[in-house]
């Protein structure tokens, strides 16, 4: 399986140019690199005009999250629904942000993840504890599972700079594997840079990366995708 590449833009760029102009830049360097699957996860305001500016090219695209409804008296949500119609492919669900600044719940992290494989979404699960696995893919259907990323994410690695050591990373990997009792891919976020990112795929095993500062410089990411391309 070629290695997944989620480029999470959290909060940035602040105007849509730069958005235009990051992802442009990003687009025009990955087309020569092969082997590689690269996902961009901008905030939602950006994605129908960067979906617009992408044909032909072998990007993908993610929300940062979703709702559980397809649509209704919801303010301010955004639907798997209307993401998958956009031409969105994957979703990122539980993010430690999210956990920490909406409150998001396991029971709703669950009902994300159920509403979005309703829409054929692939959603990638952002874990920081194995406890956290059988609250978010309570009632899952086993077959679903093939459309499935889990994100290991320790917290004290998010956005801080600190990577996670290799051997700790590959042993969470593990436990996330036997809990599971079936192959699922598992990727990595938290604090991934150009020199990292070939470690946790080949050295630790994991079946991608979900780069989140890094993913905002051009040449940082390239390097990361590089990287992996050739591991
Ligand atoms: P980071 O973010 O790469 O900036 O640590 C990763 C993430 O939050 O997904």
């Amino acid at each position: 399986m070629k290695p997944l590449i989620v480029a999470n833009w959290k909060c940035n760029p602040t105007n849509l140019k730069e958005a235009k102009l990051l992802f442009d830049s990003v687009k025009k360097r990955v087309k020569s690199i092969r082997n590689v699957e690269v996902v961009i996860c901008p905030p939602f305001v950006y994605l129908s005009v960067l979906i617009s500016q992408n044909l032909s090219s072998a990007i993908s695209f993610g929300g940062q999250s979703c709702f559980w409804e397809e649509k209704g008296a919801f303010t301010g949500e955004v639907s798997p629904l209307m993401l998958k119609n956009l031409g969105v492919q994957y979703v990122i669900i539980g993010h430690s942000e999210r956990r920490k600044y909406q409150r998001e719940t396991d029971e709703m992290i669950n009902k994300k993840i159920k509403a979005a494989i309703t829409e054929r979404l692939k959603p990638i699960l952002c874990i920081d504890k194995l406890s956290q696995i059988e609250k978010d893919l309570k009632g899952v259907p086993l077959k679903e599972f093939k459309n499935l990323f889990i994100a290991y994410e320790p917290l004290f690695a998010v956005g801080s700079g600190r990577p996670c050591p290799q051997e700790k990373a590959e042993r969470m990997r593990i436990l996330i594997q036997k809990k599971l009792k079936r192959r699922v891919k598992i990727i990595y976020g938290g604090s991934v840079n150009s020199q990292n990112a070939q470690i946790y795929i080949e050295k630790a095993g994991f079946q991608g990366l979900l780069p989140g500062g890094a993913s905002l410089k051009v040449k940082e990411f390239i390097k990361i995708i590089r990287s992996v391309s050739q591991s």
